[in-house]
């Protein structure tokens, strides 16, 4: 393979050759025998562009706007934990390269370096993800500090009442630094200095009661909007939007939680057509290609979010690596406007695109 890079695939090759195996066995793994994790990706290989010619492309417009936060292209930086494992600047490097790809971070829970650090960085756009822990206090000072450090909207991610098994962690017996942003505010394992076994610790911690009810909490306790993360059905989407957040994510936690839930691109336009407008939709889950992210906004996103990849960039090239994966889908998202005939993200329509049901 050659050294630079071309695609986004490429850079998890040189991520695997960079990291541990346990390291990158815990960023590239599933849950169980990983059919959902191949799914994100086939499921987008399945469908097909209704492209159109003859429209003056000569000038494409990539950017968008997501809860008023005008940025380059409809690509976002999803949470994702311990950047610390792939390169010893961590989630600064991420934020660093999202100002400078002038993008949106969604900082995780379970981020190797703190709330703060982040925060004093850059000065991207910055969303926090939240998990709730059974000690509510926690999750409320944790949210607080969020909010004082200036981050845009809270992340909750919902589809986490337990980790999902995934084996190949199992195997390794791998073992996660300590959760930075709770150093002090737990009295267990997870924010020893020793490292924990976020698995087991996670179990304890999380708090598996959470139901629709407590959004109500959630919001008592911030201004912050509340987007949720990791809903794939039109039943879930109707509530998110009865309870009143201001976004959905369809997501399956990149294939880490429950196997042989649907890839999220299949899953996508039933949320779509549930929500009718009224709240916007982003998607993540197997996002590697320009063309997946065009067939995403077909299907009725407004934007995707990109889990792995930024963490492969991280481990093969540091902050500059996360630039390369976010310019290079970039560029590969402006091609395909240009080759569907689309010179704007508006222009991009169902009709764009062709699905495994609508086979001639
Ligand atoms: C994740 N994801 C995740 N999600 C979340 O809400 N909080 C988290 O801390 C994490 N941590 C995490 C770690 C690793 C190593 C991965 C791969 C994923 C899920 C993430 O936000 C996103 O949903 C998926 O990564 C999207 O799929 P792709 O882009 O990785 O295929």
């Amino acid at each position: 393979m050659a050294a630079e890079p071309v695609n986004l695939n490429e850079f998890q090759e040189l991520a695997r050759l960079a990291l541990p195996k346990m390291y990158y066995d815990f960023y590239a793994g599933g849950a169980e025998d990983e059919h959902t994790l191949k799914e994100n990706v086939e499921a987008f290989h399945r469908i097909t562009f209704r492209p159109r010619i003859l429209v003056d492309v000569s000038r494409i417009d990539l950017s968008t706007t997501i809860l008023d936060y005008k940025i380059s292209a409809p690509i976002i930086i999803a949470p994702t934990a311990f950047h610390k494992l792939a390169n010893p600047e961590g989630e600064v490097a991420t934020a660093r390269a999202a100002a400078s790809c002038n993008t949106i971070m969604v900082l995780s829970f379970t981020s190797s370096s703190t709330i703060e650090e982040v925060a004093a960085s850059s000065n991207a756009v910055r969303f926090y993800q939240l998990y709730v822990f059974k000690k509510r206090d926690i999750t409320a000072t944790l949210v607080q500090r969020a909010e004082r450090n200036g981050f845009k909207a809270l992340v909750l991610t919902a589809d986490t009442p337990r980790l999902g098994r995934r084996e190949a962690d199992i195997k390794n017996k791998m073992i996660t630094p300590p959760l930075k942003n709770l150093e002090g505010l737990l009295s267990t394992k997870v924010s020893s200095d020793t490292g924990s076994n976020f698995e087991a610790d996670a179990n304890e911690t999380m708090d598996a009661s959470l139901s629709w009810k407590d959004l109500e909490w959630l919001r008592s306790i911030t201004n912050l909007p509340i987007l949720i993360k990791g809903i794939l059905t039109r039943e879930d989407a109707i509530k998110a939007v009865e309870v009143g957040v201001a976004g959905i994510i369809v997501s399956n936690h990149g294939a880490r939680q429950l196997d042989y839930s649907p890839a999220t691109i299949s899953a996508l336009e039933e949320v779509v057509h549930a929500v009718k407008g009224r709240v916007p939709i982003l998607m993540d889950g197997g996002v590697r290609r320009g063309t997946d992210v065009f067939k995403a906004l077909a299907l009725g996103a407004q934007a995707v979010l990109i889990g792995r990849p930024v963490v492969y960039g991280l481990a093969a090239k540091g902050e500059n690596g996360v630039r390369r994966v976010i310019e290079m889908l970039k560029d590969e998202f402006e091609l395909t406007m240009a080759l569907t005939g689309c010179p704007s993200v508006k222009h991009i329509t169902r009709n764009h695109v062709r699905t495994e049901q609508e086979r001639i």
